[in-house]
């Protein structure tokens, strides 16, 4: 690579002769860190950013530009509100980060998704066949049924799982003042056949946040704001890379434009809806549906991403 082979070759005056000196000036400066993974991804990173500008010949208004974006981003963020990790979902930073951690380096089908800004660490412990759903909340009633297996198809039992989804109005409840504290979020444990349940409503896709950076972002690509439908899910336990996933609507208008660029075919759910027959529970009106999803959790750390929002 040209930069590491000027960094071998220049001498170390740090005084910048010509554009190419730039480069190479600032990887000696770094390299003297002590960690040695920051030695690596801060390199990489210089090297990328300073490839980049030479690629576009950037202009010092775009610099601008850029600064400004990025200033404005960290100023959108706030204790429920998260711009940055919408910004690295909506350049699908964030899908090629989960996919190269999961499932072989996205070799193999992976169980896997982005997390997405709306995470809450602290859902409600909800019990097996209760609802999450906290207030009233309108669409079609939903019954969920996971099961969790590892690699060899062997359920797992005591899985701490998170759920969270929107309201079918397109807003998480942290985003709306009619919702209820932590409607449409729970906390199960899987039981010993590695299996939750719980009752909702059908999920309704979603614009994500336009009224930031982003938006305006997206506004200049011409980009439609749209999520496909979904739900959200967080498996936890010891030994088990943390499964953090989401179970699309199989027939909603957005799966092959998600703006986020989540969906992935294993993550297809089978939202079925029912006529008619014997609901699950009684006062349940047709048509309800039902989703049966199994995840398979990965051998691996169990770490706990940092909450977006509180
Ligand atoms: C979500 O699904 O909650 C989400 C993911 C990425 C950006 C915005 C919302
Ligand atoms: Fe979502």
């Amino acid at each position: 690579m040209l930069a590491e082979q000027e960094t071998l070759r220049r001498p170390t005056t740090g005084i910048i002769e010509e554009l190419g000196d730039v480069t190479p000036a600032v990887l000696r400066a770094m390299a003297g860190a002590d960690n040695a993974r920051l030695r690596t991804v801060a390199a990489a990173f210089v090297r990328h950013m300073h490839a980049f500008a030479r690629e576009v010949e950037l202009t010092e208004a775009e610099y601008d530009v850029g600064i400004d974006f990025l200033n404005r981003i960290g100023q959108a963020t706030h204790d429920s509100h998260n711009e940055g990790i919408l910004f690295a979902d909506a350049i699908g930073f964030s899908t090629l980060v989960c996919l190269l951690n999961s499932g072989n380096a996205g070799a193999t089908e992976t169980a896997s998704a982005l997390l997405g800004p709306f995470w809450r660490a602290n859902s409600p412990p909800t019990a097996n066949g209760a609802s999450i759903v906290r207030s009233p909340t309108p669409g079609p009633e939903l019954f969920v049924t996971c099961d969790f297996v590892d690699t060899a198809g062997r359920p797992i039992a005591d899985v701490a799982v998170d759920v969270w989804q929107s309201s079918p109005v397109g807003l998480y409840e942290n985003q709306d003042e009619t919702q209820a504290e932590m409607n449409l979020r729970g906390k199960f444990t899987t039981d010993s056949a590695g299996r939750i349940s719980f009752r909702s409503v059908k999920p309704a896709g979603y614009p994500v946040p336009t009224d930031g950076p982003v938006g305006e972002m997206l506004r200049a690509q011409s980009r439609h704001p749209y999520r496909p439908a979904h739900i959200h899910f967080l498996g936890f336990k010891k030994r088990f890379k943390t499964l953090i996933t989401q179970v699309f609507v199989d027939d909603d208008e957005h799966l092959e434009s998600d703006v986020v660029f989540g969906v992935t075919r294993a993550l297809i759910g089978d939202y079925r809806r029912h006529d008619g027959g014997t609901p699950p529970a009684g006062g349940v009106t047709a048509p309800w549906y039902t989703l049966n999803h199994r995840f398979v959790m990965e051998a691996g750390d169990a770490v706990l991403p940092v909450p977006p929002i509180k």
